[in-house]
Parts: structure tokens; sequence; C-alpha cells
């Protein structure tokens, strides 16, 4: 059974996303670190962005693997280093390149294998994985969604006013919708659940019980 759960930045699918994991025994795919990996990897090579071509074959030379608690980047472990605001802030040149799509679109195939797997990103119940079982649409207010990224980043220590997170989260949100590839698109099949309002315990609860739900259909 493969869960997909796609929606804009901040919306909570990352740590929902584990928490369902968890709950149903699935592994845990976060498709995003795959970018930031490929965007870390940019940056400390000092290449130029407008060299599309360059990420490309870097995207292509490094090696990525993303489990249930680590990403790690030729060896290296950059679960956090990956998170920074400014790791965050040039991961469009990755995720707008159609060719280090291709190639992370067949690393995140791989990754989920024939296993059991809750994936979470833009284009997992689009692109990824059409044929998923169950798929959710995760959404939440723009401010809402603002909101708990500077949270998260205070708690990582890094100071930002609230009205940078949320410009450059209106940013975001306008690259991830429009971009020609892989936009962020809610697959027509998808269960759209909005999580203004609830706590991350309540989202996991009516999550688990829709797929749950799914899995009884398909038994
Ligand atoms: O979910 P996140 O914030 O870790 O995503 C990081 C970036 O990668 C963000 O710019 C959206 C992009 N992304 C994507 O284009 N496709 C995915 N499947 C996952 C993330």
């Amino acid at each position: 059974m493969i869960v997909t759960i796609d929606g804009p930045a901040g919306a909570g699918k990352s740590s929902v996303a584990r928490a369902l994991a968890g709950r149903l025994g699935f592994r845990f795919l976060d498709t995003g670190a795959t970018y930031r990996a490929v965007a870390l990897a940019a940056v400390r090579r000092g290449l130029d962005w407008e060299d599309q071509d360059a990420l490309a074959r870097l995207a292509r030379e490094v090696a990525i693997t993303v489990d249930d608690t680590q990403v790690t980047l030729d060896g290296d472990d950059v679960t956090n280093e990956i998170r920074s605001y400014a790791i965050t802030a040039v991961t469009h040149y990755a995720a707008t390149n159609p060719e280090v799509r291709a190639h992370l679109v067949t690393l995140q195939r791989r990754f989920a294998d024939d296993d059991n797997v809750v994936t979470e990103g833009r284009d997992q119940g689009t692109v990824v994985f059409p044929q998923a079982g169950c798929k959710i649409f995760l959404t939440a207010s723009a401010e809402e969604r603002a909101r708990r990224r500077w949270q998260d980043l205070a708690a990582q220590g890094e100071r930002l006013s609230f009205d940078d997170v949320l410009s450059g989260q209106r940013q975001r949100d306008e690259r991830d919708w429009n971009r020609d590839v892989g936009p962020l698109k809610k697959a027509p099949d998808a269960v759209e659940l909005s999580t203004d309002g609830l706590t991350a315990e309540q989202v996991v609860d009516r999550l688990e019980e829709i797929v749950r739900c799914r899995m009884t259909a398909e038994a």
C-alpha cells in the first residue's frame, strides 16, 4: 500500500506523515529532502544557479539516501543542514529543474520499492505514484502555515521575523503551484483535509481512519 500526502509548504505534511507511518508500521519517505540535498550539494560545490545542466549533472553524480530518520549526501549525515533557512531558500532551483526532477522521481520510486510506504511531497499522488492506494491533499491557511514554519525555525535557533517567513512562503507557494514541471496539484482522487485549528494528533487520527478504511475496502 502506498499512501501519498501532498500539499503546500508548512501544511504539516512531514510531521503527520511520519507519525502516520509509525502508527501503520509503514516506511516514511520525505521527498522534499531529496530536493534539499541536491541544493545543498550545489551550495557545497559553489555551483552557478543559472547553469541548469551542471545542476542536473550534479544531481546524478551525488549519492543521496533517505530513510525514516536520516538523510545522507555522499555519506554525510545532512538531516539537519538541509532544513536551514539558507538551503530552503535555494531548493527551488533543484525543484524547477526538469532533469533534476526526472532523476529524483526515479530515486523516490526506488526508495519506496515494494514496501508499504507513506510518502510526502508535492507530486506524489499525481506524478510519482499515480497508482497509490490512498491519496491525501493536506492544506492550511497561509498564515497558519507560516506561523508553524516560524516556530520550527525558532526551535532550530534561526531567529527571523514572522513577516519574512510569511513572504518567503508566499514566494514558494507561487513557485510550487505554477511551475511547469511537477507543479503542486491535487490529484482528482485525493482526499483533501485542512489542518487549520487541528492538532497534529487530530490530523493523524483522521488520516489513520481514512487509510484503514481504504485498506479494509481493498482487502
Ligand atoms: O516539503 P519541503 O519544504 O521539504 O520541500 C522542499 C522544496 O522541494 C520545496 O521547494 C518544494 C520542493 N518539492 C517538490 O518540488 N516536490 C516534492 N515532491 C517535494 C518537495
